[in-house]
């Protein structure tokens, strides 16, 4: 399978607000990290769409090789 490029090595804080749906870059390439800003059209990757249930600061995945997106689970610092 394709492997995301990765867009940082470490994750990006972000303050989400309750109720507003979000779509977290999950190709690597948008220039507008860590959201999706439509560069992915024509690959084999598509963004995650989510609704924030509530108003919280989330750690956001730059790396794109998370198990869990959009969020960071501690994959960059095993990168290769
Ligand atoms: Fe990366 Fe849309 S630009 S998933």
């Amino acid at each position: 399978m394709e492997k995301a490029k990765v867009a940082g090595t470490t994750p990006q804080m972000q303050q989400l607000e309750e109720g507003e749906t979000y779509a977290w870059c999950a190709c690597g390439n948008s220039a507008n990290q860590p959201w999706c800003n439509g560069v992915h059209a024509g690959s084999v990757f598509a963004p995650t769409v989510f609704q924030a249930d509530e108003a919280k600061t989330v750690a956001m995945c730059m790396c794109k090789q998370t198990k869990n997106p959009p969020y960071c689970d501690g994959s960059h610092m095993s990168l290769s």
